[in-house]
């Protein structure tokens, strides 16, 4: 195959893009089989403070132009500490009006949405309970976890609101948490990585419950251009355990640094792509890789050079990272 699209559908799994609005050139259908709203979808360009939506056009545009050109669409996100508009500070009721609102306006356009971001701690103590929304859940017994009998969860309750929605409406959306530095089944230097621990932790305990609540787990993968780094071996191995679960896994933001003092053209970066993609195929849950842009000078870090193009505004040159993914998705 020739485009990223056509060889990432052939091996099995998608091949995505984050955009905005005004992104919407030829290649973006041409190379990739699935949108993520890089901004559009956020609580403080929806949300209204009772949970209501507004300023949906940029949203609506990125819909209509996934379903003309029979690409899939991620929703991002609804339940997150940062960029929260007028939901912040909010109680669960609100959260779940926003959920349930933000679900129903597009249905089945959206196939999955992260419904939950960036819940956990970057020190390794678990979720980030002492910042909203986590301080709107309870641990009743004061036994240090939310997951006893009385307790109430952000991450539990938002979810379960979310499959109710799902499940009332006859959608098939499906519901995804997403989070970064949870990759590695280790991080460098050997040690357990304890924030991806805190992640599966989670999945696990709302998956192999009575209830499913969650059915797909986002790595974002902003890595850096070291091959010594958490881009190893151990990113399969981690991917495989969710899987395990019973959850979908996608690579939902990838983005790799280029490492420009070593005058290697791009060629470790390439290679750094390579293994990602080849971690995905080598796991059958693995469904979706979405990269966090399409062109260096337009991504959240240009001056790191992330990405698989370089130019801009609609006109996009591929770099050898391009080459190396189309390669490995085409091996299969
Ligand atoms: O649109 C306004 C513009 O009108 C204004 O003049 C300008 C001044 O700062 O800001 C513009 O908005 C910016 C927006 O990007 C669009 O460019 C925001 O300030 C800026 O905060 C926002 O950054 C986004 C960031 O999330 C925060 O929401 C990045 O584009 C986006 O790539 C980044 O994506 C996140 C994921 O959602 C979650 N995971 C990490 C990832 C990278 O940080």
């Amino acid at each position: 195959e020739t485009t990223l699209r056509a060889a990432a559908t052939q091996a099995g799994l998608f091949f995505g893009v984050a955009a905005n609005p005004n992104r919407l050139s030829g290649i973006v259908n041409q190379e990739f089989g699935q949108l993520t709203p890089e901004n559009a979808m956020k609580p403080d360009t929806l949300a209204t403070s009772s949970g209501g939506l507004q300023n949906t056009g940029g949203a609506d545009t990125l819909v209509n132009y996934a379903a003309q050109n029979n690409m899939l669409v991620k929703g991002h996100t609804m339940v997150w500490h940062s960029q929260a508009g007028a939901l912040q500070g909010s109680n669960q009721n609100t959260l779940n009006n926003f959920i349930g609102n933000a679900l129903l306006r597009w249905g089945n356009r959206v196939q999955y949405w992260d419904v939950v971001n960036e819940a956990f701690e970057d020190n390794n103590t678990g979720r980030r309970r002492t910042q909203w929304p986590h301080t709107i859940s309870r641990d009743a017994n004061g036994d240090g976890d939310v997951l006893d009998a009385g307790d109430t969860d952000v991450i539990r309750d938002s979810f379960r609101r979310a499959k109710q929605v799902v499940q009332q409406n006859n959608l098939t959306t499906k519901l995804c948490i997403n989070d970064y530095d949870v990759e590695g089944l280790t991080v460098q230097g050997g040690a357990r990585n304890n924030k991806a621990q805190a992640l599966y932790e989670t999945v696990r305990a709302y998956t192999q419950s009575s209830e499913k609540l969650i059915d797909c787990v986002g790595f974002q993968a902003h890595f850096n251009d070291n091959p010594n780094s958490i881009i190893s071996n151990d990113l399969q191995a981690n991917i495989q355990r969710f899987a395990d679960l019973g959850v979908e896994v996608h690579i939902s933001e990838l983005d790799i640094d280029d490492d420009l003092s070593n005058n290697d053209i791009g060629q470790g970066q390439a290679e750094n792509y390579r293994k990602v993609v080849r971690a995905c195929l080598n796991v059958s849950m693995c469904k979706g890789i979405t990269v966090w842009g399409i062109a260096d000078s337009e991504s959240w870090r240009a001056s790191e050079r992330g990405l698989l193009f370089t130019g801009g505004n609609g006109n996009y040159q591929k770099k050898a990272a391009y080459y190396a993914v189309l390669e490995e998705l085409n091996r299969g």
